[in-house]
């Protein structure tokens, strides 16, 4: 099985297409906004023109769209549904364990296989050894896409037949991030309150922590826009990991925290500025505001 068919050229899609790439399989490709396919198609993708082409040509679909409901909106239609019978289904779009289960249920329903997975690092790091992904799906299934997988980077972690088990433990390191900026942005109020410098503060943190680039943002007094740690972002990520915990029944403090601060900032037009810029609403307004 050479063949793998790419769906969603979005920043993530457009890496794992080229990692299959590099690692020397047919990749056909296909996207809702075409134009994105153009630098994968001159490095040997081939260009389906319709997503019914795209399916068709691989036994192995690879998905990665914003998310679970992007994925019903273009595989749950007449023409494309049918296509699945047969097929393995590889999700790696972000989602809860609940949506994998869900999804399973209706992959299989049409007669395809499924295997669910999480990304744990940004794009530039697909296909390298500092790359890492989550899989869940059963053995034989996993078994036979493992070289695709395989192409995606060093540590491809196998989580077994729990389809929900990579979402879940992805939703459980996710929840330690959106933890840091508000910790850390509280730590930095008690230095700015002491007369503690900031540099400082951030050199208590190592080269690369997140961490540290939230007090040097805070520094600096720049809250660019940042697409990979916006206030938006976080807001997602929190109200994913409170849809989950009422699912399973499990305590929602913590989301529902992070998400009142962050929703401060939203009120305070800060939804597109990195998460440090939160700084701005608690100075102002003092943690209970
Ligand atoms: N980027 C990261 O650092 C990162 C890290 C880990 C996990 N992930 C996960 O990877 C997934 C993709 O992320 P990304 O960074 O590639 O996002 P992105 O750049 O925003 O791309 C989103 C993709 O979804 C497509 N899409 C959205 N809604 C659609 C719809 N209704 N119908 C058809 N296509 C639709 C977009 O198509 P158009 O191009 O036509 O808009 C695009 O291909 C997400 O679930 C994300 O959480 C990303």
């Amino acid at each position: 099985m050479q063949n793998i068919t790419l769906i969603g050229l979005g920043a993530m899609g457009r890496a794992l297409a080229q990692a299959e790439l590099e690692a020397g399989y047919e990749v056909t490709v296909w996207n809702r906004t075409a134009a994105k396919a153009d630098a994968l198609l001159r490095n040997g993708a081939r260009n389906a023109d319709t997503l019914v082409d795209a399916i068709a040509a691989s036994e192995v679909v690879l998905i990665c769209l914003s998310d679970y409901a992007s994925t019903y909106a273009i595989l749950d239609q007449p023409g494309v549904s049918e296509l699945i019978e047969g097929r393995i289904v590889i999700q790696l779009s972000t989602g809860t364990p609940a949506d994998a289960r869900e999804m399973k249920q209706w992959i299989g329903a049409l007669g395809g296989q499924y295997i669910d997975g999480a990304i744990m690092v940004y794009p530039p790091s697909i296909g390298s050894d500092a790359s890492q992904l989550l899989i869940a799906g059963e053995s034989e299934v996993v078994a036979k896409v493992q070289h695709f997988l395989d192409a995606l980077g060093g540590d491809i972690r196998n989580l077994g037949d729990e389809i929900g088990a990579a979402a879940a433990l992805d939703m459980a390191v996710v929840s330690r991030l959106i933890a840091i900026t508000p910790a850390v942005i509280h730590g930095a109020l008690i230095c700015e309150s002491e007369g503690v410098s900031l540099q400082q503060y951030a050199s208590m943190f190592p080269e690369g922590d997140r961490a540290r680039a939230v007090v040097l943002s805070i520094h600096a007094d720049e809250f660019v826009d940042n697409v990979s740690a916006s206030v938006d972002v976080a807001i997602n990520v929190a109200s994913s990991i409170k849809r989950q915990a009422q699912t399973m029944g499990i305590n929602s403090e913590f989301p529902d925290f992070v998400l009142g601060l962050y929703q401060r900032a939203v009120t305070a037009g800060q939804r597109h500025q990195d998460t440090s810029s939160l700084i701005k609403v608690l100075r102002n307004q003092g943690i209970a505001g």
